[in-house]
């Protein structure tokens, strides 16, 4: 069937995975940004997001050929934290997304919060891609920097090859004890039934043009129907954060339909619902990351799936985790508060 090219959302990919295998470096990566860097101990502690607008992810996989034509606007990638004591974050995280990346050390292999992601991931019946992430790490790995995974899987000596089989077979066998058929993405032939795994490497960039060609057509070969643009508001807080010179603002994700400055919207509050004015719609420049300061883009109204931070007096008690609302006609203020406290 023909896809509605105009009326695409980009999909909301999250990224989950044990601590440290990788998942902001990754984002890096594929940002040329260093927020891992500016982390307090390289952990991170809250969700981040970032747009990439196809065309970036155009550049990023041209070695791939792009016969796989790009239909969505972007991508919108979450970062989740992979530390044990930050489940909420995860759940809150693999709740909104399209699609998931699980990231896999290959060193480590399958760790706790793997399989505490990957249940999570089971459970809400999201499709998911495995990045097999560190390859760099294999003892001899030659770099080619940038380079699809099998490229330069090809070039590498019989030792690390072999190193990479068995450690391979080793995780494929550890998701096998999970009830989970997994094998390289580039051998898989049945996509859907047995999950696509991803050599990567954050560091040197190896596998990244797979990565992400792999999960835009995927996304766009079998989730038309979800990512076909929705004029009905649907938008989660994720953070209440105190920002100089704006007071209390909410991060937001938008799934579908539109936010405007002075639109009037109904948050959660611990001391019940909180109606208030869009005052400022918020993004970080393009490639940057919203929880990282720096200066803001604004904007007059802003179209799903995006991630962006909400100026509006009164927040000072939002709940994060709960669902924004829009109030389209005055006469539904009552109903719209009752159904905002319910979450
Ligand atoms: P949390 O968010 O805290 O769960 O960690 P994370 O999954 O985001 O991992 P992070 O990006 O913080 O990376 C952890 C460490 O692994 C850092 O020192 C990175 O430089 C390193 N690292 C990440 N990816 C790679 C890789 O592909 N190769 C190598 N050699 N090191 C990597
Ligand atoms: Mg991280
Ligand atoms: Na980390």
């Amino acid at each position: 069937t023909e896809i509605d090219v105009q009326n695409l959302r980009s999909p909301i990919c999250c990224i989950l995975g044990h601590v440290d295998s990788g998942k902001t470096t990754l984002l890096d990566q594929i940002r040329g940004t260093d927020v891992q860097g500016g982390e307090a101990g390289g952990i991170t502690q809250q969700i981040g997001a970032t747009y990439f607008p196809a065309d970036n992810i155009k550049e990023r996989t041209k070695e791939l050929r792009a016969d796989a034509k790009l239909k969505v606007p972007g991508l919108l990638v979450i970062d989740t934290p992979g530390h044990q004591s930050f489940t909420n974050l995860r759940s809150r995280g693999s709740g909104l997304c399209d699609i998931a990346v699980l990231v896999v050390d290959i060193m480590h292999g399958l760790e706790p919060q793997t399989i505490e992601s990957l249940n999570l991931l089971k459970m809400r019946n999201t499709e998911f891609i495995i990045a097999l992430n560190k390859v760099d790490r294999l003892y001899g790995w030659k770099v080619f920097p940038n380079a699809p995974i099998q490229q330069s899987l090809k070039q590498q000596s019989d030792n690390v090859q072999s190193e990479f089989k068995w450690r391979l077979t080793d995780i494929i066998t550890q998701f096998k004890e999970q009830g989970l058929n997994t094998e390289l993405y580039y051998k898989n032939k049945e996509m859907g039934e047995t999950y696509s795994i991803v050599p990567t490497s954050a560091v040197t960039g190896e596998g990244i043009p797979d990565l992400l060609l792999l999960l835009l057509k995927w996304a766009q070969k079998t989730m038309v129907e979800k990512l076909t643009f929705k004029d009905e508001l649907q938008s989660t807080v994720l953070e209440v954060k105190v920002i100089e010179g704006l007071g209390t603002t909410i991060d937001v994700v938008l799934v579908n339909g539109v936010l405007r400055v002075g639109d009037q919207i109904v948050v959660c509050g611990l001391e019940g619902p909180i109606v208030t004015v869009v005052r400022a719609l918020l993004t970080p420049h393009p490639m940057k990351e919203l929880r990282v300061k720096g200066k803001y883009m604004k904007h007059k109204e802003i179209k799903a799936a995006q991630f962006f931070k909400v100026a509006a007096p009164g927040l000072k008690h939002a709940i994060a985790g709960t669902a924004l609302y829009v109030v389209e006609n005055l006469d539904d203020l009552e109903d719209v508060k009752e159904v905002v406290m319910e979450d």
